[in-house]
């Protein structure tokens, strides 16, 4: 097996003197799975994602992004370009006025040329089924068109890996299972948060649950 995308080896964090959250939690995540991450609200499930990504620091332990160990700031600014965090919540995410400047975002800021940023914007809006979205005022659509748009930008930057943090979160039935098959059809391994059992079963290879401040197998 190559070796892992994301390694999390014995992690310990608190938010300031506040009872930990992680307690000497680890795992690996290889490519070609898709890890359900589970667990009950407040038990650290989005935190762990922001410490994978380097938003948070954590006490003690070891991140490794794509094999390289993550000790700073500069380590993360280097790798964490190459995973896509969808925001638990859309407002964190979506900052720009409209919905194709906001797609656009990611690649030009990546490098890419206008044109082609366009032309990426469009092929994924077209792809998750919002192209329709395309021009209109991103604080005005509803909660889910939000959250389709804010996977839109994560996708758009072509991440090796993805961190989705509920992403099915204000979705209706139809959008949810579309979702789950572009999910499925995508080639990128992904860490995936959902208080939703269909969704994990149908989406995904493993699940682990955040216990005690450690990752179990669910
Ligand atoms: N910025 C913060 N400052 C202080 N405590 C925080 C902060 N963010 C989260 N917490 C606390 O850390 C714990 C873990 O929160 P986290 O958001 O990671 O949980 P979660 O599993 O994602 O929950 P949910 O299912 O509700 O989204 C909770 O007790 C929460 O109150
Ligand atoms: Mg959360």
């Amino acid at each position: 097996m190559s070796a892992p995308l994301i390694q999390v080896e014995d992690l310990h964090f608190s938010y300031g003197e506040q009872a930990p959250v992680f307690q000497g939690a680890s795992f690996n995540l290889y490519s070609g799975e898709r890890i359900a991450l589970l667990g009950p609200n407040g038990s650290g499930k989005t935190s762990l994602l922001r410490l994978v990504m380097g938003l948070l620091k954590p006490d003690s332990g070891t991140i490794k992004l794509f094999g390289q160990s993550m000790s700073n700031e500069k380590d993360f600014r280097k790798y964490r370009g190459r995973a896509g965090l969808l925001f638990q919540d859309s407002d964190d995410q979506l900052f720009c006025p409209t919905v194709l400047e906001e797609v656009c975002f990611g690649p030009l800021n990546q490098g890419m040329k206008p044109e082609e940023a366009k032309a990426q914007a469009r092929t994924v809006l077209k792809q998750l089924g919002i192209e329709a979205l395309e021009e209109r005022i991103t604080w005005q659509l509803s909660g889910g068109q939000k959250r389709l748009v804010a996977l839109a930008s994560v996708l758009a930057m072509e991440p090796e890996v993805l961190l989705l943090d509920e992403p099915t979160n204000a979705l209706d039935n139809p959008t949810r299972e579309r979702l789950i098959q572009i999910l499925l059809e995508l080639p990128q391994a992904m860490i995936c948060i959902a208080h939703d059992d269909e969704f994990h079963g149908q989406l995904a290879t493993r699940s682990l649950r955040v216990e005690g401040g450690c990752l179990v197998d669910a």
